[in-house]
């Protein structure tokens, strides 16, 4: 094989992607899934790969240095895309221990590993350690009203398209780091760890920060597929405060055709930010999701509008997320392939179609987790 990789959190949600578009695009790769397989990790997201050739799966928990090492050391391993972490914002609000287990000494973990293997061999070409993180490091942005416009407003995108904003300011790559909620404190803290290796023992790594992905195979505890999945049954949909905080979403598979991309072509201690040019309030997303589940399911276009209900809001809830990434289209030339329109339909097809799979990860823990989230709410 001409390269051997390691993929942690191949088997959640935007893991699963980046392992099937490596697998299938890459033979001359092998490429290993290295997943602890928590709840949000399930290996039936990768059924129509787990049996090629150039796929193996480790089931292996990040905190495990000594484990991580000798899987590097046995397959040679030459880079490193780093997906594993407890993602949910509401669970780090609940249990933040976890998150900084995971997220910050799994991250330390993997790094010391990767440093134990190819610091001895100077860091030869082509390896890399590619730090996957989120825009929830940069803290919250506000919503502002250029000159007399009521937002949303229109703005244009380097590449020329242009998209509906809220306001008048987006991340960029030199913000400063203003994390608010523990998930986002432990990425953060894992960002600045991967920076560290680099400026202290010259590891060649590279960091993104993307903002909100949407598709198949996410796990019903983030706002669109828990959505869906309540508007099919007809329970009541959770909003948080008055549903006008605003989230850039972007399609799964473009951020996984990112992330073969910066691995490939990205500097060595750069950061590229990752997003949508995609801007939607959550209640405006919510009702995009009623009525397209209502139309496919043959029923009367809104007739679950009343399923709505508001709750109380989340603690320490970031107004706005908005990126600008702009710099990985001048330096790399990515942009979102698919327009929402297009992405939130296949989505929500895709879930009405895969209600198996949907039953399956619904079934066990999940019933006591869903009552204990929003019980008084
Ligand atoms: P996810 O929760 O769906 O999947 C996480 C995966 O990591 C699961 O397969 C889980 O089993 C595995 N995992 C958790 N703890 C582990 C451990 N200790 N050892 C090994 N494996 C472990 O997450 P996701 O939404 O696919 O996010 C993946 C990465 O992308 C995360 O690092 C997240 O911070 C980042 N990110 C997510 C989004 C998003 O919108 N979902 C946006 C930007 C960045
Ligand atoms: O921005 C990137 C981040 O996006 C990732 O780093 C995280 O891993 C990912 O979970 C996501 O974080 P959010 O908190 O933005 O996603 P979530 O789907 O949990 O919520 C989206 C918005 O919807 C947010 O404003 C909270 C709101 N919401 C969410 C849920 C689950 C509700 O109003 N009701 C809900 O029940």
């Amino acid at each position: 094989m001409k390269r051997s990789i390691i993929i942690t959190g191949g088997a959640g949600f935007i893991g699963s992607h980046v392992v099937r578009l490596f697998v299938n695009k890459y033979p001359e790769y092998k490429i290993i899934n290295l997943d602890k397989l928590t709840y949000a990790g399930n290996l039936a997201n990768l059924k129509d790969i787990e049996d090629k050739p150039n796929y193996r799966f480790v089931k292996m928990d990040i905190c495990d240095f000594e484990g991580v090492l000798k899987l590097m050391q046995e397959e040679h391993v030459d880079g490193i895309i780093h997906l594993a972490a407890e993602s949910h914002v509401d669970r780090s609000i609940k249990d933040p221990f976890t998150f900084a287990q995971t997220n910050v000494m799994g991250t330390l973990s993997l790094l010391q590993a990767a440093k134990a293997c190819w610091e001895p061999l100077g860091y030869p070409e082509p390896c890399r350690f590619y730090h996957i993180s989120t825009d929830e490091v940069y803290g919250a942005l506000e919503m502002t009203h250029p000159e007399g416009i009521e937002p949303p407003f229109t703005t244009k995108a380097s590449s020329g398209k242009h998209h509906l904003a809220y306001g008048e300011s987006f991340f960029t790559e030199d913000l400063k780091y203003q994390p608010h909620s523990p998930y986002s404190a432990a990425k953060a803290s894992s960002d600045h760890f991967v920076r560290a290796f680099h400026d202290t023992f010259g590891m060649p790594t590279v960091v993104t920060n993307c903002s909100n992905n949407y598709g198949p195979y996410q796990f019903p505890e983030k706002l669109i597929p828990l959505f869906i999945n309540n508007i099919r049954h007809r329970k009541p949909l959770p909003v948080y405060g008055r549903g006008e905080n605003v989230r850039d979403w972007l399609y799964v598979e473009d951020h996984a055709r990112a992330i073969d991309l910066i691995f490939h072509e990205g500097k060595i201690a750069e950061t590229y930010n990752i997003g949508g040019f995609n801007e939607w309030k959550n209640i405006d997303i919510i009702k995009v999701l009623i009525n397209t589940v209502d139309r496919l399911l043959g029923r009367p276009e809104g007739a679950d509008l009343d399923l709505i209900t508001y709750v109380t809001d989340r603690a320490g809830h970031d107004l706005r997320y908005a990126i600008d990434s702009s710099k990985l289209q001048k330096e790399l030339g990515w942009e979102p392939s698919l327009q929402f329109e297009e992405g939130i339909e296949k989505t929500v097809r895709w879930y009405l179609d895969n209600q198996d799979w949907m039953d399956n990860v619904t079934s066990g823990d999940y019933q006591k987790y869903y009552e204990d989230m929003y019980r008084g709410r």
